[in-house]
């Protein structure tokens, strides 16, 4: 007889810590998916596995029966080894905009779906569209087409990738269920095998901007996302790196675009530059282009004979955009308000919380707080002080840009309210503190 499956005896198994089987999670994905679970029986099965966890068997199971709820993109059309890259999330994260035109520069073959700000977190596809005209909406054929001509593309997700993903993280932002650590591989993890890429390269963030709050709980994440991928016929690893301070020194979208091109022109945040220089070399370390040394040296190379930029530009033209911004920047749209921020304090920049600085950024009209919010590409702040520099009372902290001055004075008290401040130096974090594979953990 065949077996009749209940999602409250699913609930009831994981609220008491066993293991489903393959069956129940497939009813459990099929039911989200159809609609035959309502949203409060998926949301207590959550809470459970957000307290109980899952096994790696459970764990490998959600996550390709969530790859597997929408369309497994097809990538065989593009030639070559397809690398893909993905950050777990953080704020004044632009490291696809650079890597992505370097690595194929390099040889490498970049066909990247990216997504939009989520929270406090910015997204790829949002910070494309502050170049004018720049189409992240290609047809397939379109896409793969610009990847086998100049070997690099980057757009939005399609509508049907994972919509089990969707669905789940829709009710896991509202019931307190995302910064979990099965729950977060998974969600990420379906996306991956389902945009079709041979090689994944993870970041995984750590610290005050990131969901994983310690190095240690990003390492576990990266294990469990590197087993996956693996399991799944997928050259993976992962960098863990720290968000307890924002990646370089600007966030919002424009500006964001500005700092990719400094970087790319052989200018640009020296964390910033760090941290793409060992991304995109292990990229083409996965592709087989050279062992570490040769790959971070071709990364180099690509930057000081302006090739990299040179690539950002055909991309940037093939999708449409309008190309004259990467040699003016100043053509980017301006923001009718700019407000230098004062320091109220003397001493050491001791500590800056990354959540608050993204929320500021978000309420200055960088991201969206709702729904349906219209994303301002022109507002964001370029941070002038970081952990470890001393400032005197009235030094320039920030600059502050937005298209509406209401918008001002609460972002500024937020980003006042972020910064801790010591009468010692601190000592720096590391930056990249981690590079997982199969291999295991290599402490950076
Ligand atoms: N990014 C995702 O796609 N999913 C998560 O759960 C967290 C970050």
């Amino acid at each position: 007889m065949a077996r009749h499956i209940r999602m409250i005896d699913i609930i009831c198994k994981k609220r008491d810590g066993k293991e489903l089987d393959k069956d129940e999670i497939k009813f459990f994905i099929d039911g989200i998916v159809s609609g035959a679970i309502p949203d409060y029986q998926t949301s207590a099965l959550l809470m459970a596995i957000h307290f109980q966890g899952m096994t790696d068997r459970e764990l490998a199971d959600l996550t390709l029966l969530m790859a597997k709820s929408g369309e497994m993109v097809d990538l065989s059309g593009i030639k070559g080894l397809k690398l893909d890259k993905h950050s777990s999330g953080g704020v004044g994260d632009k490291t696809t905009m650079v890597v992505a035109p370097i690595v194929a520069a390099c040889g490498g073959i970049m066909a990247k779906m990216s997504g939009r700000g989520l929270g406090h977190t910015g997204g790829t596809i949002d910070k494309l569209e502050a170049i004018p005209g720049f189409n992240t909406a290609l047809c397939k054929e379109d896409f793969i087409h610009q990847v086998n001509e100049i070997g690099v593309s980057v757009i939005g997700q399609t509508g049907n990738l994972a919509p089990a993903d969707k669905i789940l993280y829709a009710l896991r932002d509202v019931t307190g269920t995302v910064p979990n650590i099965p729950l977060i591989a998974s969600s990420i993890m379906s996306k991956k095998l389902a945009a079709g890429a041979d090689c994944i390269l993870l970041d995984v963030k750590f610290g005050s901007g990131a969901f994983m709050k310690t190095p240690e709980s990003a390492v576990e994440l990266a294990q469990k996302m590197v087993s996956i991928g693996e399991n799944n016929g997928r050259r993976t690893a992962a960098y863990v790196t720290s968000m307890d301070s924002p990646l370089g020194q600007n966030i919002g979208n424009a500006l964001e675009v500005q700092e990719v091109i400094d970087v790319l022109r052989g200018q640009g945040p020296e964390d910033l530059i760090i941290e793409c220089v060992s991304l995109a070399a292990s990229l083409l370390h996965m592709a087989n282009k050279g062992d570490m040394e040769t790959c971070r040296q071709l990364v180099r190379t690509s930057i000081e004979n302006g090739s990299a930029l040179e690539k950002l530009r055909e991309m940037v033209k093939a999708q449409g955009g309008d190309v004259s911004v990467i040699d003016a920047p100043d053509g980017f749209s301006k923001a009718g308000v700019c407000h230098e921020l004062k320091s109220r304090e003397a001493g050491y920049i001791s500590g800056m919380n990354t959540e608050e600085i993204g929320i500021a950024s978000t309420m200055l009209g960088a991201g969206r707080e709702q729904l349906d919010s219209v994303i301002d590409p022109a507002a964001g702040i370029v941070i002038w002080r970081k952990i470890g520099d001393r400032v005197d009372k009235g030094d320039v902290l920030a600059t502050l840009y937005t298209s509406r001055d209401e918008l001002l004075a609460p972002a500024a008290e937020r980003y006042y309210g972020a910064l801790t401040y010591s009468s010692k130096q601190p000592e720096k974090g590391s930056l990249v503190y981690a590079f997982v594979d199969k291999n295991g953990v290599e402490r950076l």
